[in-house]
């Protein structure tokens, strides 16, 4: 070969070469728009692109997802799924029965996921036996959060029994205070329902009603208890609660106008975001009652063409899972790592409260998958019960009128 026919054999090799490299792309959903969220979520997108990826954000505001989940449901109808997408628990199956996910155990185990992940939340992420999402966290549910200030000059502690924590509110109501801050949408009165559940019914009675669906633990006193206390917290709100956003009712507790939020520990990105202090600012406690709701946020990849977009899938998987991003991530959302492996020294009081009773509650089986988040159940079950519980909230309904409704809801549903 003389030297020119050489160089210009090399030069369609090289130009070969580089038409072959893939260039990562991903159009991501995600329901991240909160001022914790986004900067969470810009954690990942900063991430991407100093790996080379291009990101293309496709977020769909609404706390809790509904929304993201319609838009999720219209795009794939139309033939055209975004590249991932914020998903989790049963949910997760649900789409990959549907037969629209990409696997991606091919990055989980170049990657030693099992390794590194708790067998309960790898549980999750697998279909079949592949690996079809991606772990960024673990958010707990049932957390009280407080107005430190409010609760001082009140004379308040936090609240150890339910009873407690009415008394703090009657005492906080007539000082002209607004007890608990909340926004009127189903999730949110979902999310207080399963924490008050959480104490009433007990790691076990919760378990029998909100994973087994049990119709005795549906309809038993316990469960009209939990009800009469939802009652209670229907007073406990002002009148401007319904189709308030979580975000606006943590910022009720941070400026003092409220005083407490029942809420998943991504209100702490909220207060942290504003550069409020844990102990100092805000307060953080579990429920009254034992037990530790998880609720474990992932990525799913979709099924879609393109070389560019699969390596956008799994460089992002790659990404999600890694020692760097679930550190940084979760500093700013408010959970924890789903990882085990990432240490927690720079993190805060309330996570390493949520680290050290996860670790207890997985012990001794009361670590239990958030209904209201998804975790638990599939979205007919998970909606039929929500659908109970904020038409509860929302009306003079009897409690005992809400467990029939309840258990007619599940039989239906199933
Ligand atoms: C949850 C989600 C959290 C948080 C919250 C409010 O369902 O897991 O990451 O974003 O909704 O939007």
């Amino acid at each position: 070969m003389t030297k020119s026919v050489f160089a210009a054999v090399s030069a369609v090799a090289l130009c070969a070469a580089s038409v072959a490299v893939a260039e990562p792309k991903a159009e991501v959903l995600h329901w991240w728009t909160s001022g914790g969220e986004a900067k969470s979520v810009a954690v990942l997108q900063q991430e991407f692109s100093d790996a080379g990826g291009t990101w293309t954000d496709m977020p769909v505001a609404g706390g809790g997802g509904d929304a993201a989940m319609s838009a999720l449901r219209a795009r794939v109808l139309a033939g055209n799924a975004p590249t991932a997408v914020q998903l989790k628990g049963p949910a997760i199956q649900e789409w990959y029965e549907e037969g629209v996910l990409a696997d991606i155990s091919k990055v989980a185990e170049a990657e030693g996921w099992a390794d590194v992940l708790p067998a309960s939340i790898a549980a999750h992420m697998k279909c079949e036996g592949t690996w079809c999402a991606a772990p960024v966290n673990v958010h707990r549910v049932d957390w009280i959060w407080a107005n430190a200030d409010v609760l001082e000059a009140n004379g308040i502690e936090m609240p150890q029994t339910w009873e407690e924590f009415n008394a703090a509110a009657e005492k906080l109501q007539a000082a002209g205070i607004i007890p608990l801050a909340h926004g009127g949408q189903a999730w949110q009165d979902a999310t207080v329902f399963e924490a008050v559940a959480l104490g009433i019914l007990g790691p076990d009675g919760f378990r029998k009603a909100f994973v087994d669906l049990d119709e005795a633990t549906l309809t038993s006193p316990e469960m009209i208890a939990v009800f009469d206390q939802m009652r209670k917290m229907r007073g406990f709100v002002d009148p401007n609660f319904p189709g308030r956003d979580w975000n606006l009712a943590t910022a009720m507790v941070m400026n003092g106008e409220a005083a407490f939020q029942i809420m998943g520990d991504w209100a702490k990105g909220e207060f942290l975001a504003a550069g409020k202090v844990p102990g100092d600012d805000f307060l953080c406690a579990s429920v009254p009652g034992d037990g530790f709701l998880y609720n474990v946020d992932s990525f799913a990849m979709f099924d879609v063409d393109g070389d560019d977009s699969v390596a956008g899938q799994e460089l992002l998987a790659k990404l999600v899972v890694g020692q760097s991003f679930q550190k940084v991530f979760n500093l700013n959302k408010g959970s924890i790592p789903a990882r085990t492996d990432v240490a927690l020294d720079d993190f805060d009081s309330c996570a390493h409260l949520s680290s050290k009773e996860m670790a207890e509650s997985s012990d001794n089986g009361s670590l239990l998958p958030s209904y209201a988040h998804g975790m638990a159940l599939r979205g007919a079950q998970s909606g039929a019960i929500t659908d109970v519980v904020t038409s509860h909230f929302n009306s003079d309904m009897s409690s005992q009128e809400a467990v029939e409704q309840l258990a007619a809801a599940i039989a239906n549903s199933l």
